[in-house]
């Protein structure tokens, strides 16, 4: 098992061919490289996932909808950083992600369990790449900002030519970057919590002796 756990969830709303998930597998290889690291990829093409109702049940304790979101949210949890990929669809993150997105609030409130803190960075894919890539990338930057989270970077790719994203060599290669800089995220992270724990025991020792 890894220290650092890293999660990618694909918005895609079809199986084959895969180009969003291609993009963030690859992100996930970079970022996950090592014996410390762990990963996980989410599709929720075959997920159940339904709205959100707006009860705000969520205000005080766990979401009362039973779907697929109740494997998803300890997955969220528990993971150190996670990778949101969505295609471009109408200039916008699909509808799949944008679910997503709103049961999110799920574990935006709660004390106990919630993103904050954990490192965000986004995917995205559309046909070409000026026609909506951007304001999806900022629709899942989003996503980032409201959970406090602290955010990588967003790799924009582009699907619209023979073979897809697996021949846009620009998107492939700000995947590699965006991977990298997780990566070190995750290990200065984690060396500040070290740091911090260090002072906290030092502390605590210095009182008892
Ligand atoms: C409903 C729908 C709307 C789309 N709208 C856009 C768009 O506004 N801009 C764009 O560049 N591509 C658009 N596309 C193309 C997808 O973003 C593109 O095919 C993407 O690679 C799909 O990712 P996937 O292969 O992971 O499913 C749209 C596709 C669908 C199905």
């Amino acid at each position: 098992m890894g220290n650092f756990k890293i999660i990618g969830i694909v918005g895609s709303h079809r199986v084959e061919p895969r180009n969003t998930y291609y993009l963030v597998e690859r992100v996930l290889k970079v970022a996950g490289k090592g014996n410390e690291f762990e990963t996980e990829i989410i599709t929720l093409a075959d997920k159940k996932l339904n709205y959100c109702t707006s009860c705000f049940e969520c205000n005080h304790g766990p979401c009362p909808i039973n779907d697929d979101m109740s494997e998803i949210y300890p997955k969220l949890l528990e993971a150190d950083a996670i990778v949101l990929g969505s295609p471009v669809y109408i200039y916008n993150v699909s509808g799949r992600m944008k679910t997503f997105i709103d049961r999110s609030r799920a574990v935006l409130f709660r004390k106990d369990a919630n993103l904050k803190g954990k490192i965000g960075a986004g995917v995205v894919v559309g046909f070409v790449r000026n026609a909506g890539a951007e304001i999806t990338a900022q629709a899942l930057r989003n996503f980032f900002e409201v959970h406090q989270m602290f955010y990588a970077g967003t790799v924009i790719g582009n699907s619209g030519r023979k073979g897809g994203v697996t021949n846009d060599d620009t998107g492939k290669m700000f995947a590699i970057q965006i991977g990298k800089r997780i990566k070190e995220l995750l290990i200065q992270l984690k060396n500040v919590q070290l740091e911090y724990d260090k002072e906290t025991v030092d502390k605590i020792h210095s009182k008892i002796y």
